[in-house]
């Protein structure tokens, strides 16, 4: 059985390897990246997954903000990539990492850009909070998705990295 640790215990260069992996090389380039460029992944909602002491999958979640037209600035948290090595995919290490950072993570408020009919179905993130949500880079609507813990979140937005301590929104 895998055990889920936090991501801190892995190999820095393993960790690499395996978003290389699931994602290519060129993955640096998407908008997920843009969104949280120059931040350090938080080590606190970070986790892999060991099986026999080597890195089979890693989730990375990192501090950004929505900034209103006004100017406001809210805090979230970004989660991602989630990559599962693909010799063990569908085997609920998935879903074994999203609920072991959800535990950790009950009272931040959520984004990330993902497969709805994954992170809906089983961890309950929407699209309905987004719509006016703008990121820096191209993005499915459908695709972007939140997981937060009140209804008083902004409309309107910019999306970008979290570069000051911000009071939170609502
Ligand atoms: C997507 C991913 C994280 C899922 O993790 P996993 O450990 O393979 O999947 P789990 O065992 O947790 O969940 C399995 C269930 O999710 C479903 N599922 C897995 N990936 C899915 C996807 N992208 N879209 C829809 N459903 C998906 C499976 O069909 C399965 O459903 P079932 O139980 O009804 O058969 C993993 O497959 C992966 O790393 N894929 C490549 C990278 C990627 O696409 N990452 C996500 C974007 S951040």
């Amino acid at each position: 059985m895998p055990i889920i640790a936090p991501l801190s215990d892995a190999d820095p260069a393993s960790v690499e390897r395996l978003l290389d992996d699931a994602f290519g090389k060129d993955r640096h380039g998407r908008t997920a990246y843009r969104i949280r460029d120059g931040m350090a992944w938080l080590p606190d909602l970070s986790f892999a997954a060991f099986d026999q002491g080597r890195l089979i999958a890693t989730l990375q979640c990192w501090p950004v903000a929505l900034t209103t037209p006004q100017g406001q600035a809210f805090p979230l948290v970004l989660v991602g990539p989630v990559a599962v090595a693909p010799s063990h995919q569908r085997d609920g290490i998935g879903r074994r990492l999203m609920e072991t950072m959800l535990a950790a993570a009950a009272s931040d408020d959520l984004v990330l850009i993902g497969d709805p009919e994954y992170y809906s179905r089983f961890f309950g993130f929407t699209a309905d909070a987004t719509a006016g949500w703008a990121v820096p880079g191209p993005v499915e609507r459908r695709r972007l998705l939140a997981h937060l813990t009140h209804d008083d979140w902004p409309r309107e937005g910019m999306l970008g990295p979290r570069h000051a301590r911000l009071a939170k929104a609502g």
